[in-house]
């Protein structure tokens, strides 16, 4: 088992993809605190459920004072809540501006301010930060969100600069187009420039393209970040790593 002996704590756990990350380490021998707003009733054997904002630095602070009581340390962070509002600048509030960087992005720092202590004491710390190929590159009606993930790109690189040398691994995992509510809501919600065609098409629209043809499912991310968590990745550190399908890699094509 890969991550045998190992701590985790996943923020967003309950989500789509945090669901399959808390599965996942939990059957690689992890013990897995998945700490979020939304509750999961079935979680599996392993995966401890709280309830947790990351906006609060209250529940942060206390969340790992007692992680620390209990487990005397932690070795994984995975920072995964989100949220995502489908608008351009101009159609956004300063309020849902503001509401899209206090979750994603002081919601990631907060938690990790907190954590660093805990990781310190690991024999092989890593945290793993959730960023999104549209930090690199732009989906249209996204623009809160976009400016949030590029932030998280830019955290990621300091924060393995900083607390590379204390023995912690810092990176991004960056998605494309991965099989969740978010994805759900992103296919239902004014922002996706449906133009008039249903769901379906849509869906076809995205699988399309991909040079793979095919969009993610939580568990193709639950492996990568598997790989981040354990002491197999001793050598990653500060990257930002896209996992879209070949997505980013190609131009868009005239239709001749
Ligand atoms: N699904 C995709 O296509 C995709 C693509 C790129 C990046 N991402 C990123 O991956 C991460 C997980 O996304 P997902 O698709 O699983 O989304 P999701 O909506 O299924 O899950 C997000 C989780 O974050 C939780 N959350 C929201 N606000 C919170 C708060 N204040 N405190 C604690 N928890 C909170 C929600 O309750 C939810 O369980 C997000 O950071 C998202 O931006 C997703």
């Amino acid at each position: 088992m890969r991550l045998e002996g190992k701590t985790a704590f996943v923020t967003g756990g309950c989500g789509g993809i945090g669901r399959a990350i808390c599965a996942r380490f939990a059957r690689e021998g992890a013990k897995v605190i998945a700490a979020d707003l939304a509750a999961w009733d079935d979680a599996p054997e392993g995966v401890r459920v709280v309830s947790y904002d990351v906006t609060s630095e209250d529940a942060a602070r206390d969340g790992m004072a007692r992680i620390d009581q209990h487990w005397g340390g932690l070795d994984v962070l995975v920072n995964a809540a989100g949220i995502e509002i489908e608008k351009t600048i101009e159609d956004t509030s300063l309020e849902e501006w503001r509401r899209s960087f206090a979750v994603n992005v002081d919601g990631m720092f907060l938690t990790s301010k907190y954590a660093l202590p805990l990781l310190r004491k690991s024999d092989g710390a890593s945290v793993i930060n959730f960023g999104s190929y549209d930090g690199f590159i732009a989906d249209p009606g996204l623009a809160a969100y976009c400016a949030t993930k590029g932030a998280v790109h830019a955290l990621t690189k300091a924060m393995a600069c900083d607390h590379g040398p204390e023995g912690i691994r810092v990176n991004a995992v960056c998605p494309g187009y991965v099989d969740t509510p978010m994805l759900q809501s992103f296919f239902e919600g004014d922002g996706s420039g449906r133009g008039g065609g249903t769901i379906e098409t849509l869906k076809q629209a995205v699988r399309d393209v991909h040079p793979t043809k095919t969009y993610g499912t939580p568990d193709d991310v639950a492996n990568l970040v598997l790989w981040l968590a354990s002491d197999e990745a001793r050598y990653a550190s500060g990257q930002l790593w896209v996992l879209d399908g070949g997505l980013s890699a190609q131009v868009q094509q005239m239709k001749l």
